[in-house]
């Protein structure tokens, strides 16, 4: 059993989240792929990342793009083979890094064989691994929850003529927790996958795998069909039992650490659920760093940025969790539009606002994800028709608002273009060749077109890149990071203008400045400037003279002194 202390290596890590079909192909088939990470790991290392987070590359008929697993204990054939991932998993730990697995188990694929026998008899042996209720009495389905990517939570089937439970998209069935059987599964899973040498899961979905067993109707807003049924399978209390329960006989004895994808969570919920006495997850990757610039839970009612409503979520979150444990921090996933596109500057100050939101974010408290791609400044793609998406979830709000509602085409077309996840999905640019050198075949999805002058090759050789800008940013952090975990205090939280700070303890202090717009900004540092270095500077500021700072657009600032 590890002690608490070796545990918490975590706590001063910086994790990178691969999106393994698009980050690099090394058969040239088209799909990023498991060899494609192994040969790319120097370059992941170099920007001074610990651990590495890769979304699923399991079995998987890919309806959801490997989140719809088949098979929990092989490889997908487009992603290599189980000799390819025990080289990469050596080669990740000989660079001193971690490995962490996506573990998909709110739901697998419906060609799951688990499934397949469920559905195809009542009695089946697996027939409860699922959740299967007899329709309404008009025939209509149990309940008129509506599924997260749309439509109903129920789909018809006939050979058991009841309904099957799919809190995602039908190709995905929601497995049953009810049933000890599961729970064992799982427990099986992340044994294997233990032996085989991973570091650690992120646990997806995971605070739904409880539902209200009753599937009680909900409220549904005027003239639409499904409601939103959050209440009754977001974080319940079985989630907190089974973590518990997986806690104590595997993830807890084997060392392995979690971090889970807890969408809506409160501050009260969040302490319980990483309160490491309880035993039961160690990060938190809560949304509410992802709702804040939209309306409700609505992705595609965008509402526009303001900085202040950024600051105030991270205050929140942080003066609730400091001193307990710390959050997972990040700018955006492969469920989210590229940050740049979203809260920077596209235009004359991409690049200083790259660094700017980098620079705002990753000095506040809790670990940084980074999303491969946001380390280039990358934007999001910019598809033209509906031809060029891939995601389930596109397709499925496309045909709400388009064939069901008549919404005008092109309207919703800009708001797949501004806030869809395919837009964040594209491969990364390595070089300026065809296909930016991700593959020499036509790759499953298409490239941004920034990519002949926005890459890899040639960030390496730009000092002042982004790319760059990432790794001394790392090097900071690293450098810095006991002084992390000392008190934050904002200055100006209310400013729409920028994002600014001071961290301090007996360690020493950091400070970082962030003008979030395209004029200048006026900053007074709340402390004495005596003896402060400039640790980052987006402008090539070499030293500050003054308390009162004037930051030019976009300008960011680290500043810092070790006691
Ligand atoms: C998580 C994943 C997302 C996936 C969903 C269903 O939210 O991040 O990509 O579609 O779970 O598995």
């Amino acid at each position: 059993m590890m002690n608490n202390s070796e545990r918490n290596w975590w706590h001063d890590a910086v994790f990178y989240q691969i999106y393994p079909r698009s980050f690099f192909d090394s058969d040239n088939n088209g799909n990023g792929d498991i060899n494609g990470i192994t040969a790319k790991l120097d370059y992941i290392k170099d920007l001074g990342v610990d651990a590495i987070w890769i979304c699923p590359y399991f079995v998987s008929p890919k309806a959801d793009n490997g989140y719809d697993v088949t098979d929990y204990r092989d490889i997908d054939p487009d992603f290599g083979t189980l000799d390819d991932w025990k080289r990469m998993c050596e080669e990740i730990h000989k660079r001193g890094m971690r490995l962490f697995m996506d573990l998909v188990v709110n739901h697998t694929s419906d060609e799951h064989p688990w499934f397949i026998d469920a559905a195809s008899d009542r009695n089946s042996r697996y027939h409860d691994y699922y959740i299967f209720r007899e329709a309404k009495h008009d025939g209509s389905e149990p309940s008129n929850w509506m599924s997260v990517f749309g439509g109903s939570a129920w789909q018809y089937n006939e050979k058991t003529d009841s309904y099957y439970f799919h809190l995602f998209a039908v190709k995905q069935p929601d497995l049953n927790w009810e049933n000890p059987k599961v729970t064992d599964e799982v427990e099986d899973i992340i044994a294997y996958w233990a032996d085989m040498g991973v570091d650690g899961f992120r646990l997806d979905a995971f605070n739904n795998i409880d539902k209200d067993q009753s599937f009680p109707d909900v409220e549904t807003a005027e003239g639409e069909k499904y409601g939103y049924a959050g209440e009754y399978y977001v974080s319940r209390p079985g989630v907190d039992r089974h973590i518990h329960e997986l806690y104590t006989r595997q993830l807890g004895p084997k060392g392995l650490v979690t971090v889970a994808e807890t969408s809506y969570c409160s501050p009260e919920k969040a302490l319980e659920y990483a309160a490491p006495e309880r035993e039961e997850f160690d990060m938190l990757y809560l949304f509410d760093l992802l709702n804040f610039d939209q309306e409700g839970y609505d992705k595609f009612s965008p509402l526009p940025f303001r900085p202040s409503n950024l600051k105030k979520v991270l205050d929140e979150w942080i003066s609730t969790l400091h001193g307990k444990t710390y959050m997972a921090l990040f700018l955006g996933n492969h469920d989210q539009c590229r940050p740049l596109s979203r809260f920077g500057d596209t235009g004359r100050y991409r690049n200083e606002s790259a660094k700017t939101l980098a620079n705002a974010m990753y000095f506040t408290e809790g670990i940084p994800y980074i999303y491969q791609g946001e380390e280039l400044g990358l934007l999001n793609t910019d598809f033209a028709s509906i031809d060029e998406y891939r995601d389930v979830e596109v397709f499925n709000y496309w045909y709400d608002q388009v064939s069901i509602k008549g919404e005008d085409e092109q309207k919703v077309l800009k708001l797949l273009r501004e806030r869809s996840r395919d837009t964040s999905r594209s491969p990364i640019p390595w070089n300026d060749e065809e296909y930016g050198g991700f593959s020499k075949h036509e790759p499953w999805i298409r490239l941004g077109s920034q990519y002949k002058t926005v890459n890899v090759e040639a960030q390496e050789k730009d000092p002042d890149s982004v790319l760059n800008f990432y790794r001394e940013l790392l090097k900071v952090r690293h450098e810095y990071v006991q002084i992390l975990k000392g008190d934050l205090i904002w200055i100006d939280l209310d400013s729409d203008e920028h994002i600014s700070y001071v961290r301090k303890n007996d360690d020493g202090i950091l400070i970082s400045l962030n003008n979030f717009t395209k004029e200048d900004v006026t900053v007074k540092i709340p402390e004495d400037i005596s003896g402060l270095k400039v640790l980052l500077s987006n402008y090539h500021r070499s030293d500050i003279e003054d308390e009162t700072i004037v930051l030019r657009p976009w300008e960011c600032l680290c500043l810092g002194k070790k006691r």
